[in-house]
């Protein structure tokens, strides 16, 4: 049977020079169009991280795909992590820089009980810069961050470096 990083690295769609020349933009729709290897990629990541969870964050845009699908199918809650400026009432708010351009990623306060357990989830693990502002961001709302899942980690650009001692898993690493 296909293991979910099968299913990854017979989907995963490679774009030279997008959106900017010298990136390779590394496209997974393809993973989440297909319905077996959606349910394998899930399915991957709940197991792995099985009882150390009480709630998990996706970050806007892509990692919101993974993070309802995970919460929903782990009995868990899910909290956004937001792109600046979408966010009402009292927000946390960190800038980063991404692979390309830099970005600003925001978290209401409040949403969960102090020292909730918190696995963040994302697409790519790129540069780090990503995934280390939203840590910031749910360690700053009181929360704390017992994980870290990734589809497909570009190991290249060392964003391991930037978690710390975070428990990080990717299912990939190309
Ligand atoms: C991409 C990707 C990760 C992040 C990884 O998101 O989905 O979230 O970059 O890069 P890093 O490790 O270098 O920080 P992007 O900001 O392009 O936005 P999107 O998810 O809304 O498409
Ligand atoms: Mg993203």
């Amino acid at each position: 049977t296909r293991t979910a990083a099968d299913e990854v690295n017979a989907l995963l769609a490679s774009y030279p020079d997008f959106p900017q020349d010298g990136i390779l933009f590394r496209d997974l729709n393809p993973v989440f169009a297909n319905a077996q290897a959606f349910k394998s990629i899930i399915d991957a990541l709940v197991t792995r991280f099985s009882g150390t969870f009480d709630a998990v964050a996706g970050i806007e845009a892509r990692g919101f795909l993974l993070a309802a699908a995970i919460g929903y199918a782990a009995d868990a809650a899910v909290l956004a992590v937001r792109k600046g400026g979408k966010l009402p009432g009292t927000v946390l708010t960190e800038e980063y820089d991404l692979e390309y351009g830099s970005a600003r990623l925001e978290l209401e306060v409040g949403q969960l009980p102090a020292g909730s357990r918190v696995l963040i989830v994302d697409d790519v693990l790129a540069t780090g810069g990503t995934i280390a502002a939203t840590a910031r961001l749910i360690e700053r709302a009181g929360y704390v961050l017992t994980g870290v899942g990734v589809v497909l980690e570009l190991a290249e650009l060392d964003g391991r470096s930037r978690l710390g001692d975070a428990d990080v898993h990717t299912i990939v690493s190309v």
